[in-house]
């Protein structure tokens, strides 16, 4: 028997999304959930994190992520996940600002304390990520760094205590949420995230995020569609 491989990306922001979503000529599909906007190209689901009601803003943080990712594996078919955005990276990590990078071998939390037998554990996440990573980063020339999530841009000194205990150097928002949802169902996640600042530096992470989302974006785009050209999923 033949196992077919679905796969679908998950991009929390429009502006990250709309260069893969013109390039691959994606369609919005015509039946669109409450949480999420998707679209197809070709056999690939793409899907952001769409529009908040009250707001109007994307829908970015761990909640529509989670919700998105199950709803994909559940009720789309979905078998293999790949998350593609930006992040902030730690000084130490000497990131250049639009540099990529792919997530291994870990993802975290820093903002989910739970100080409870076991809870603890669960809060933290440590989810690894498939042992394919490493040898497609060095396919794509790309340096690998250990993910950690929270549902802030900002960070307090617990949560890069935490961070850096981890061994995290690059933080997003979205990343733990879609790994654990990818655990539970025994999905391979992919994270590709692509700096927009050096957030432990006085210049506030979002003034530099403002600054730098469009030059990230460009980066997230050439290298998702590297990525897909390496798996055999885009040619141009
Ligand atoms: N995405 C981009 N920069 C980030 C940061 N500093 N923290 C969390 N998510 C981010």
């Amino acid at each position: 028997m033949v196992i077919k491989i679905m796969l679908a990306l998950y991009i929390a922001m429009e502006a990250e999304a709309q260069g893969i979503l013109d390039a691959l000529d994606a369609q919005l599909l015509p039946q669109q959930p409450i949480i999420g906007t998707y679209y197809q190209a070709g056999d690939i689901l793409i899907a952001t994190s769409g529009k908040d009601l009250a707001t109007g803003v994307d829908c970015v943080g761990t909640e529509p992520a989670g919700i998105v990712a199950n709803d994909l594996i559940v009720h789309h078919g979905v078998t293999q996940l790949f998350n593609a955005g930006t992040c902030g990276a730690h000084s130490s990590l000497e990131a250049q600002i639009a540099e990529a990078f792919l997530v291994s071998p870990t993802i975290f939390s820093h903002d989910h304390r739970i100080p409870l037998p076991r809870f603890e554990e669960f809060g933290m996440g440590a989810h690894p990520m498939p042992e394919v990573v490493p040898p497609l980063a060095k396919k794509l020339g790309l340096r690998t760094a250990i993910l950690s999530s929270g549902n802030s841009l900002d960070h307090t000194e617990r949560d890069l205590e935490i961070f850096l205990a981890n061994g995290a150097r690059i933080k997003d928002m979205e990343g733990s949420a879609l790994a654990w949802v990818c655990r539970q169902h025994d999905i391979p996640l992919t994270c590709l995230k692509v700096v927009t600042d050096i957030f432990d530096l006085p210049h506030p992470a979002a003034e530099q995020f403002n600054a730098n989302l469009a030059q990230a974006a460009e980066s997230v785009t050439a290298v998702t569609l590297r990525t897909l050209q390496e798996w055999g999923l885009f040619d141009n």
